[in-house]
């Protein structure tokens, strides 16, 4: 295609654009015009980021043709910095309501949400919900959106800054915000150098195959611009690699065979549009399709082949809890139910896809790219490249969400090797189908329970059994098979208990890490089975799970006594009032409802924070520059959760010192400590007690050498600092007078937490985790009973989460996670093959999520800093079990399979009416 200028007025200036014409105009935008602001997600009209403003009006830059905006006025977010108020109003709102988390979606909602308010100053809820309908966020759950726009003209004054020790507690803004809402934000997409080289990976179209490379020098010969081709022979170290080294099976590049739709077998590296310029079936590979196994019966029927040679049975690992003789107790119970409840394969989605540059300096490696576990990827680089973990540098870019997915290595050898082999920087975004394909998901599994209970409503045995679709390679198969039975009995006092759980290896997709590590699937079984149990004794459904909560006295499944911290008897308490509400109006509802029927539904949760009883270290590192600069280098990855703001804000007050003064140094493995995975809801716990240490050690130092007392205020800044006593005695140190302690440091200190926990033994007995937080949630909703649809009308999310370090990011992730949870419960169902975008795989949309009242729970764990527990992925785990209790209220259906679309909905409604006939 021959290139045309296309001048038209980008932010105020005339620009002349002479790329091709049929160009997308978001890669105009971002790669010709340096427009990095506009993000791209999905490059097919679905996920709503790159959304700039033409002539006024919200559209999505990738699917407009470069030449289509000759003459036109293009406005992008960061064109508009500080020039537009109602931009600034917007953004000021977007950072007093927490409306931004990752940021990777903010830039496409800020543009949509500025056209509406240019139109309409104060617009209504559905106004807004109708102008940023296009644009999908995975990590807010639109909510706190919504309220900033509606919001963003009332001028609220700012929150002020809490005074120095004072920042624990309260809802400041991010410390990280601003990026995020000016559009300065830089993602894996958006730090490769001009001129970088591109990366394209090849990938198996087909479940299971043989294949055979062809002729590769005369692909390469035949392709202008295209440099190299890698294979498996390229690969200087191991071609191999997974989260948990013993279990470590996935290669780089297949050698022979493909064990599941997405693998890859080769990477094309040249220039951009010549790896972009071939059709996948011109590259020269040749298929031999073999039957696919892609679920657990077909992969343990008798005969079938091994996914895996080295795993007998396509059994990866089983995971056992056991106490007391569940078999006696339930053979003694009263009453006994007994359930059954299949999953789907869900999709992380978050909106940025996996993306970086590597380039090699000299004898060393560097990755920039998206992340949670930058210290992994390190190692797990330098092993496939051969080299020693020192030669190789991992600096995490800004992530555009995660949610499990990034904790496991993507694009990361792809680039590394391109660097490394020609010299010269390499880039990569995945595309959505890229990312789709080929990243982890979250298990499918199969679970039966039964559980028994006394006359009185008392918890006598549960046994469960779980069978989790772990796909082709481990990834963190045995973390799910092994959390899975310590977890599946939920936060209650079950004297006799088995829990097993397997993951067996498919031919699909590998299963990973997604928000909870396969408790929230369990929970849909242990909840939906406990209101049947209630249902059949006749006792209300919030008292039966208060009569069996854990208190002090009765020991979890694996013997384990909590002290201190158990907040599940005050989360249920919390919803009571809600609860006795919500039937009543269900109730009302119900007596005159034609062809709609309301429902109520609650459930119940916990989940150990960190790793399950293996070290778990964080390390926070910290320091005072002759000007008086306070470093904290936080290595814990924020992903939007918010670790970079709570970590700051407990780091702050151990110090003694104002938030505003403390400045970040991100995850970067060369000078910023390993503060673990962002994983498992640990950062807050580990990493913030790691911080508290460092912060508290850096005070020690600073009040022994002013020679002053404990309780002594601090100043830090311009060169000095300044100590003033209890009663008023001031003290000065002149920090230009210090020697250099390290680095550029004249006062440094380093924290390192890890928390205590006790080995399993063989029947899982043993201390898991130090802490775990506690959920119970309600959920109200209507059901058509003609269409099988499902309108949720309210949730109420009571969390215990020890100490609030910061109320308003807590709220974010409650919402998040709750959207999150219904889109599990209610639409999200990966297919491999058939659901690899966002257009064919439904995740929540701003009209999907209803209004979340959160109650927070403070029920202090000595363990945590200033008792803090986590909180990510506790949210996630009774969402789903609420919503299918309100639907089985509303219509007597129980949901056996999730997500409970309208036809599920439907024939469960179907058996239900048939059961109820005489
Ligand atoms: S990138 Fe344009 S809509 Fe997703
Ligand atoms: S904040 Fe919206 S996708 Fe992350």
């Amino acid at each position: 295609m021959s290139a045309l200028r296309t001048p038209f007025s980008l932010n105020g200036t005339t620009v002349a654009y002479d790329g091709a014409p049929g160009k997308r105009l978001s890669e105009a935008l971002r790669n010709d015009l340096g427009a990095l602001d506009v993000k791209v997600g999905c490059n097919a009209g679905d996920c709503g980021a790159c959304t700039v403003l033409i002539d006024g009006e919200a559209v999505c830059a990738c699917m407009v043709p470069a030449a289509r905006v000759a003459g036109a006025k293009v406005e992008t977010l960061a064109g508009l910095n500080g020039s537009d108020p109602l931009l600034i109003d917007l953004q000021q709102s977007f950072l007093r309501h927490g409306a931004a988390q990752c940021g990777i979606c903010t830039p496409g909602m800020l543009m949509s949400a500025l056209a509406l308010v240019r139109a309409k100053p104060r617009p209504s809820q559905a106004e807004v919900m109708d102008a940023l309908g296009g644009v999908l966020c995975r990590c807010t759950g639109y909510r706190k959106i919504v309220s900033a726009v509606m919001e963003a003209s009332d001028l609220a004054s700012q929150a002020l800054a809490p005074k120095a020790g004072k920042a624990v507690g309260t809802g400041v803004q991010r410390v990280d915000g601003m990026p995020k809402v000016d559009g300065s934000e830089r993602f894996g997409d958006d730090l490769a150098p001009s001129g970088s080289l591109a990366v394209r990976v090849i990938r198996s179209p087909h479940h299971h195959a043989g294949f055979r490379l062809g002729d590769i020098d005369g692909f390469v010969a035949a392709h202008a611009g295209v440099r190299r081709v890698l294979t498996a022979a390229d690969v200087p170290g191991r071609n191999c690699f997974g989260t948990i080294p013993p279990f470590a099976d996935q290669p780089v590049f297949a050698e022979s065979s493909v064990r599941f739709r997405g693998e890859a077998v080769a990477a094309v590296v040249g220039d951009a549009d010549a790896v972009e310029a071939f059709a996948d079936e011109d590259f020269p590979v040749s298929w031999s399709v073999r039957p696919a196994l892609l679920t657990p019966p077909e992969a343990e029927a008798d005969g079938a082949p091994l996914v895996n040679e080295k795993r007998p049975g396509n059994v990866l690992t089983n995971g056992l809890v056991e106490r007391g003789d569940v078999e006696q107790a339930l053979a003694a119970s009263d009453v006994v139910v007994e359930r059954e409840v299949e999953t789907s394969f869900v999709e992380h989605a978050y909106i940025e896809p996996e993306a970086g540059f590597a380039r090699r300096v000299g004898e060393r490696l560097e990755v920039f790219a998206c992340t949670q576990a930058p210290h992994m990827d390190r190692d797990g680089v330098a092993e496939i490249m051969g080299l020693a973990p020192e030669q190789v540098r991992i600096v995490a870019t800004a992530t555009g969400g995660g949610f499990g997915s990034k904790l496991d290595l993507s694009l990361q050898p792809y680039i590394a090797l391109a660097a490394w082999l020609t010299g010269e920087p390499a880039r990569l975004a995945y595309s959505r189908r890229d990312s789709m394909t080929s990243t982890t998901k979250r298990h499918p599994a199969a679970i039966r329970v039964r559980v028994g209970a006394t006359p009185d409503g008392r918890l006598t045995g549960l046994d469960f059994f779980g069978t989790f679709n772990t796909g082709a390679y481990a990834s963190w198969g045995p973390t799910v098979a092994n959390r899975v039975p310590v977890h599946a009995s939920g936060p209650y006092y079950v004297p006799h208990y088995r829990a097993r759980a397997r993951a067996i290896h498919t031919h699909c997709a590998p299963s990973g890490a997604f928000r909870g590590f396969g408790v929230p699937q369990a929970a849909i079984a242990q909840e939906t089975a406990f209101d049947e149990l209630a249902g059949r004794l006749g006792i209300d459904r919030l008292e039966f799970r208060i009569i069996n909560a854990l208190h002090g006295d009765t020991p979890s499944v694996t013997g384990q006594v909590f002290e201190t911290g158990l907040g599940i008897r005050q989360c249920l308490e919390a919803l009571r009032p809600y609860w006795q509400e919500a039937r009543e109006t269900t109730k009302k509802a119900n007596a005159s409802a034609n062809g709609v029927r309301r429902g109520v539904g609650l459930a119940a949760g916990w989940y150990g924070c960190g790793n399950t009883s293996l070290p778990n270290p964080s390390t926070i590192r910290c320091g005072i520059r002759a000007d008086g600069s306070v470093m904290l280098h936080q290595g814990a990855v924020d992903i939007g959760q918010g670790a970079n703001t709570v970590v700051a804000q407990i780091f702050a007050d151990a110090l003694g010192v104002e938030l505003d003064s403390v400045q970040l140094i991100g995850p970067d493995t060369d000078i910023t400590p390993d503060a673990g995975k962002t994983s498992a809801s640990r950062q807050t716990f580990v990493s913030g007690n790691a911080a508290r240490l460092a912060g508290e050690a850096l005070r020690q130092k600073i009040l022994r050498l002013a020679n002053v007392s404990g309780a002594a205020d601090l100043t830090i800044g311009d060169g000095e600092i300044i100590l003033i006593e209890a009663g008023g005695a001031r003290r000065h140190v002149d920090l230009g007078a210090l020697a250099i302690e390290c680095d550029d440091y004249v006062l440094a200190s380093e924290g390192t937490y890890d928390p205590p926990t006790r080995p399993l033994d063989d029947k899982g007995q043993g201390i898991p985790y130090a802490v775990f937080g506690y959920a119970a949630q309600m959920a109200e909703l209507e059901v058509d009973l003609a269409l099988g649809t499902v309108r949720l009308v309210k949730f109420t999310a009571a969390h215990d989460v020890g100490r609030a370090i910061n109320p308003v990011l807590v709220e974010g992730q409650v919402e998040g996670g709750i959207a999150q949870g219904l889109g599990m419960a209610l639409m999200e169902e990966f297919i491999p093959g058939r659901t690899e975008n966002l257009h064919d795989y439904l995740i929540p949309t701003i009209g999907d999520v209803p209004p979340v009242e959160t109650l927070i729970v403070e029920v202090p764990d000595s363990h945590g800093p200033y008792g803090a527990k986590g909180l990510g992925e506790h949210v996630l785990v009774p969402t789903a079990p609420a919503i299918l209790n309100a639907i089985r209220d509303a219509t007597g259906g129980v949901i056996s399979k999730v997500p409970a679309t309208p036809e599920r909905v439907r024939a469960a409604i179907g058996a239900a009416q048939a059961r109820a006939r005489p």
